[in-house]
């Protein structure tokens, strides 16, 4: 049987920092707020002429390079993102144009913060099919383009950036198991208001802006994500004593200490990355790997589950031994 691992990982997050303090001055918070109720302390916002696909090719570079592999040695691209640089084509086309990939199956995937653990997931399935050989996987976004900068209840909360990983085929696992999951009667409770096909009008005004019921999506995902973590073991045989880290969807860490809690998980196997970046949707999961494996923490062998939440609602997580 074939199964897929990952070769090399690389991230990327935009020049420009804004810490809670810079918020302080801009929307009636504090620092204190921020960092109490979800961990954050800064995040990374693109320049205004920065795209989704900029920062996917910088991430991609490293990820080539750490797997030891050029863009000819690549023959699928996917890419999770929620902020596509234009409605089409998509992202992934336009990330193998400028990494000079060749012609081969390129495709943005929508999922929300989940976008980059279903791009993973994808990509491990055409691996074990023997329809793809080696895999560029990105979870990336602009979020900060989407944010109202008056609303004080969603702007402190997200930032931009992209991690990637490069996903090719191994005798031995690899990824052992994926949970995938979605509940549409949930949108009310996170979303952005249009889209391509509805109200597209409201494109530059007051209206375009993330609408967030926090505290409800709060409760869903601590409940979700204890259920979907316990999942994906169970598929793979695996008892939670086992794991080695948890790479959590990086969006608050009071979800990540609760999540931890429930796997019996010291907060040490745990990669936590959001006070860096804030909430990067999908590009969360991929970032905090990269960061995990380029400081040394997370090592050949190791046993892994990644996990993420979002929009939709949707949820995942991917089981790994890296
Ligand atoms: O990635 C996709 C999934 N997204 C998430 O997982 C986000 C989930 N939700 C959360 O992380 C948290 O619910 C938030 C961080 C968004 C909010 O934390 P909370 O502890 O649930 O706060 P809250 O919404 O209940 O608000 C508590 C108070 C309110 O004031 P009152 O009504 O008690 O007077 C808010 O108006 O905090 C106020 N508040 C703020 N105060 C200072 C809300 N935002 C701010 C702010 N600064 N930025």
């Amino acid at each position: 049987m074939t199964y897929s691992r990952i070769a090399g990982t690389g991230r990327y997050l935009p020049e420009k920092i804004l810490t809670n303090f810079d918020l302080e001055k801009m929307v009636d918070t504090t620092d204190e707020w921020i960092r109490t109720r979800t961990g954050v302390e800064r995040r990374h916002c693109v320049a205004p002429d920065q795209t989704t696909s900029d920062m996917c090719v910088e991430a991609a570079k490293l990820a080539m390079e750490s797997a030891g592999v050029g863009p000819a040695d690549i023959d699928m691209v996917i890419v999770g993102t929620t902020s596509p640089d234009l409605i089409f084509p998509n992202v992934g086309t336009l990330v193998q144009h400028r990494l000079g990939i060749p012609s081969c199956p390129a495709f943005s995937l929508e999922a929300a913060c989940t976008g980059f653990i279903y791009a993973l997931t994808t990509a491990d399935k055409f691996i074990k099919a023997d329809a793809a050989k080696r895999v560029l996987v990105i979870g990336a976004e602009c979020i900060t383009k989407l944010i109202d900068w008056d609303d004080r209840n969603t702007c402190v909360l997200f930032g931009d950036g992209a991690g990637a990983v490069i996903l090719e085929p191994s005798d031995e696992p690899g990824i052992m198991a994926c949970h995938l999951g979605a509940d549409g009667q949930y949108k009310e409770l996170l979303y952005y208001p249009f889209g391509a096909s509805k109200d597209l009008a409201k494109a530059g005004t007051d209206e375009a802006a993330i609408r967030m019921s926090g505290k409800d999506v709060f409760k869903v995902a601590v409940h979700t994500l204890g259920d979907v973590a316990s999942k994906t073991l169970d598929a793979a045989g695996i008892d939670k004593s086992e794991l080695d880290w948890l790479v959590p969807h990086q969006a608050n860490l009071r979800i990540i200490q609760a999540t931890a809690k429930r796997l019996d998980l010291p907060m040490e196997k745990v990669i936590v990355t959001v006070q860096d970046h804030g909430n990067t949707s999908a590009a969360s999961v991929p970032l905090a790997l990269d960061v995990g494996v380029r400081d040394g923490r997370i090592q050949r062998g190791q046993l892994v589950l990644m996990e993420a939440f979002g929009g939709g609602f949707t949820w995942g997580s991917v089981l790994m031994r890296f």
